[in-house]
């Protein structure tokens, strides 16, 4: 038995977390460590995506989504950002085949702002071949950020205030939610942050609120099958009780 066919034959399913958020960072790191350059990392970031994508199918996670660029991201030396950009646009194209022939819905959240039109019709084209499965849900954050979520979805729903379609006085949770990017993506249970950083840097920040949070010191492009598993195996000794008791 290899060690991966241990760790999973310790899974309960019954206590699987319904959606996984994830945190990939250390990337940066990985490659100074290396002495080569930051897109050297998160080329090899993209094996861990691949990684526990397969895990995740392996396991039969409904939902996983992973922090692919944020808003903040743009900050970045103009190489990295352009460098970044291509590689989650080709990664996407080199394993969308292989992705739907596992029965896995890709669906990229996020704002539009300052992608071109021509990349966003790419994503949107790539994404919708694999439109008809049934499988594991896998979301992209990419130019996500929490903040500009919140925004954005005040502005969506703003016109309906006016309106009177929504009556303010109802505004709830539940309907609030229905304007948010993830708005038929359930909250995530768990989230996972690797390369020893002890933040949510914004990402999921209105869904996270009840999110079990997880930290490894692991470096995401050594974050593989393994540790994947053993970050849920974590998870399922944990007693959560949402403020109850
Ligand atoms: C954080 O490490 C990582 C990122 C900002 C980018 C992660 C993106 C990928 C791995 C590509 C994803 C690809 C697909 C398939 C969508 P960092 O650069 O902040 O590392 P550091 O903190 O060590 O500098």
């Amino acid at each position: 038995m290899t060690r991966f066919e241990k760790l999973k034959s310790q899974i309960d399913p019954k206590k699987l977390p319904n959606h996984i958020a994830v945190i990939m960072d250390g990337n940066g790191r990985w490659a100074k460590k290396k002495g080569a350059g930051r897109l050297y990392g998160h080329k090899n970031g993209v094996e861990s995506v691949r990684a526990i994508v397969e895990a995740s199918v392996e396991i039969g996670l409904k939902y996983l989504t992973i922090y692919a660029f944020s808003t903040e991201n743009w900050s970045r030396p103009e190489d990295e950002v352009k460098g970044l950009l291509k590689l989650i646009l080709d990664s996407l194209v080199n394993e969308i085949d292989q992705m739907s022939k596992n029965n896995i819905v890709v669906r990229f959240i996020g704002s539009n702002d300052n992608l071109s039109l021509e990349y966003q019709k790419k994503i949107q084209d790539e994404c919708k071949k694999s439109w008809n499965n049934t499988g594991l849900n896998f979301n992209i954050a990419m130019n996500y950020g929490g903040r500009l979520e919140l925004i954005d979805a005040i502005k969506e729903m703003m016109p309906e205030i006016i309106s009177g379609d929504i009556n303010k006085d109802n505004l709830d949770e539940k309907i609030f939610e229905k304007y948010l990017y993830t708005s038929d993506i359930p909250d995530p249970d768990f989230m996972v942050r690797t390369s020893g950083e002890k933040r949510l840097s914004n990402f999921l920040i209105w869904q996270s609120a009840y999110t079990e949070l997880y930290f490894t010191d692991i470096l995401w492009p050594d974050f593989k099958k393994e540790a994947f598993l053993e970050a849920i195996l974590d998870f399922q000794n944990r007693n959560r009780r949402f403020g109850g008791v």
